[in-house]
């Protein structure tokens, strides 16, 4: 095959982030905002990367490595990248990873299942991040919306609908590392005081994923607001997550919450219709963008691209 291109999109965190990192499950669900992949060999004797709006290259290094470890390919290759993920924390190191090892696989022939796609494109989060669950390999790969086991990494889908949902940038990119840390700390020093808020993150993704089959939007922003506490206790939160989530409320959200690793990034509200416009001044008011986006999108495909 002489040229390949895949695109695999971003995601956001709906419940269970930090918990799904030490085997308990979440909830993820896939953006129509795409990170797309070109590659094809080349005689030069050394790879040529161009990869604008991926900030940290490292991941697709990382999976260019480990496929040809794997799979023994030889020869050179030129990759290009193009990203509507932006810096927002949508899931661009995921996204970038999955598109690679996918578009190498289509390029060598090479036969992989999502479930072996997954884990070699985990292996790479890993390699990179030090500590990861895969939630957003698995998002990437399957799209939709997913409930997500941080235990044996399996998959369900669940809603199949874009939901009610406004994405807000906090104005700050996450700290994902750094607050991956942060919780692991904290669970040396007090192992079970961090294993009691995680078992309330689990009820908490148990009973959104109920509220998700029933299209409970009402549940479902409750349980926002119980997961952004949880989150808060964590220490993960900061004050403009948290004003955000305060005024989104107070302008008739069923519910918002931080999405991800926190320190940054998003704060996704769920919003009633006839509330709809309220909550975008009441955002508007703080100054922060709304991103706009689209959930539970497509997975991983080769182009042309169909949405
Ligand atoms: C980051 O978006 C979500 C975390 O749970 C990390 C992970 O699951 O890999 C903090």
């Amino acid at each position: 095959m002489s040229k390949v291109t895949i695109s695999a999109p971003g995601k956001l965190m709906l419940f269970g982030e930090h918990a799904v990192v030490y085997g308990y499950p979440c909830i993820v669900t896939a953006v129509n905002r795409y990170i797309t992949i070109e590659v094809e060999k080349t005689k030069a004797d050394y790879d040529i990367l161009q990869t604008p709006g991926v900030s940290d290259k490292s991941f697709v290094r990382s999976a260019i490595e480990l496929f040809r470890k794997k799979f023994k390919t030889e020869g050179s290759i030129s990759l290009t990248s193009q990203s509507e993920l932006g810096n927002y924390g949508l899931g661009s190191s995921a996204a970038v990873t999955v598109a690679t090892i996918e578009a190498l696989s289509r390029l060598y022939e090479v036969k992989l299942v999502p479930v072996e796609l997954f884990k070699l494109c985990y292996q790479v989060i890993l390699s990179v991040q030090g500590k990861a669950s895969g939630f957003d390999v698995a998002a990437a790969i399957y799209g939709r919306t997913l409930y997500f086991d941080g235990q044996n990494k399996k998959s369900t889908l669940l809603y199949p609908k874009s939901l009610p949902i406004i994405t807000i940038f906090s104005g700050k990119k996450g700290e994902t590392v750094k607050m991956i840390n942060k919780v692991e700390e904290l669970r040396s020093k007090f192992p079970d005081r961090i294993t009691g808020i995680f078992e309330k993150i689990r009820h908490l993704v148990e009973q959104a994923r109920l509220a998700l089959n029933e299209s409970n939007w009402s549940s479902l922003g409750k349980l926002m607001n119980s997961n952004h506490q949880l989150l808060v206790e964590l220490g993960v939160s900061n004050s403009s997550l948290n004003r955000l989530v305060m005024e989104t409320n107070k302008a008739g959200a069923f519910g918002a919450k931080l999405s991800g690793a926190g320190g940054g990034d998003c704060v996704i509200v769920l919003y009633p219709q006839d509330k709809k416009e309220a909550i975008i001044e009441a955002i508007e008011k703080t100054g922060k963008e709304i991103i706009n986006l689209k959930t539970g999108a497509k997975g991983i495909r080769p182009h042309p691209r169909i949405t």
